[in-house]
C-alpha cells in the first residue's frame, strides 16, 4: 500500500511508519521539518504543512491511504488539531483520496455508560485542553460520511517500549487491563494501527486500544 503518513516524525508517527514500512508498505512521511530519524528506500521524508489543505491535497495524491499521527507542536495551541482535521479531510476529498486512519485521543472513550474519560474525577486537568480538542476534531470527522476513517485512540497512558504484538480494541470505550489500568506501548499501538490500515475492520468507528 502507498500511504501518506502525517506526524511521520513524532514519537508515535515514528513508530507507525517503521511498522508499515516492515510490513513492505510505501510511505510517504509529512511533518513540517521533513526530517526523519528512519532511513528505508520505500521511505520518501517530505516537508509540508497540516494546517494547508492545498499541501494535503497535492502529498496525498496518488496515495492509497493517508494516515495521521499529527500533534499540536508546544509551539501551537491544541486547537490546532481541528485545524488539521479539517484540511486533511478537504486534502483527501480533492485527491479523491478515501481512507484515512487517524491517532486520536482516549479522552472521548467511555468509562461508564454516561462518562466519558475527560469527565472521570482521575482525569488530570492539564491534559484537558489537548483532549477537548482532539474530541473536537473527532467531532468533525465523525461528520465525513463519505470517507472511510478510522480514529484510533491509544489507551490512557501510552509510552515507548516493548513490541508485544498484544492488544484489544473496544468501540468507544477505553480499554484497561484487569487492575483498571489502561496503558499501551507506542510499539504496539503502531501494530494495532497498522492493522487497522490493512483490515479495514472499524471503519467510522472511534476505537480505543490498549491491553
Ligand atoms: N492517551 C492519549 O490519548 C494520547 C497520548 C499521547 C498522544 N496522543 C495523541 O497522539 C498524537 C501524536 O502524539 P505524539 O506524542 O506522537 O506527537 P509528537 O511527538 O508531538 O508529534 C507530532 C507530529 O506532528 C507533526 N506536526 C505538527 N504540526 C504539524 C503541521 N502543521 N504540519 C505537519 N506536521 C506537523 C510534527 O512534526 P513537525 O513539528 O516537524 O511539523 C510531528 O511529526 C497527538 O494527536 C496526541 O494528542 C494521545
Amino acid at each position: 500500500m502507498d500511504v501518506l503518513l502525517l506526524g511521520a516524525s513524532g514519537r508515535i508517527g515514528n513508530r507507525i511508519a517503521d511498522e508499515l514500512l516492515d510490513r513492505g508498505h510505501r510511505v510517504t512521511g509529512v511533518s513540517r521539518s521533513g526530517a526523519l530519524e528512519l532511513d528505508d528506500p520505500d521511505l520518501v521524508a517530505i516537508s509540508g504543512d497540516a494546517t494547508d489543505s492545498d499541501d494535503i491535497a497535492k502529498l496525498a495524491t496518488g496515495h492509497d491511504a493517508v494516515a495521521s499521527a499529527l500533534g499540536p507542536s508546544d509551539d501551537k495551541s491544541p486547537e490546532i488539531l481541528t485545524e488539521m482535521m479539517e484540511s486533511a479531510i478537504e486534502g483527501l476529498r480533492r485527491a479523491s483520496v478515501d481512507r484515512l486512519v487517524w491517532t486520536g485521543g482516549a479522552g472521548g472513550l467511555h468509562v461508564g455508560p454516561e462518562t466519558r474519560l475527560i469527565e472521570s474525577e482521575e482525569f488530570p486537568d492539564e491534559w484537558e485542553p489537548v483532549a477537548r480538542a482532539a474530541i473536537d476534531a473527532f467531532e468533525i470527522l465523525s461528520d465525513a460520511d463519505d470517507l472511510e476513517w478510522t480514529y484510533l485512540a491509544p489507551a490512557a497512558m501510552i509510552e515507548p517500549g516493548e513490541r508485544t504484538g498484544e492488544y484489544r480494541t473496544a468501540a468507544g470505550e477505553l480499554v484497561a487491563d484487569e487492575e483498571g489500568d489502561s496503558y499501551i506501548t507506542m510499539e504496539d499501538f503502531a501494530i494495532a494501527f497498522a492493522d487497522e490500515l490493512e483490515e479495514a475492520n472499524a471503519v467510522h468507528t472511534y476505537l480505543g486500544t490498549g491491553y
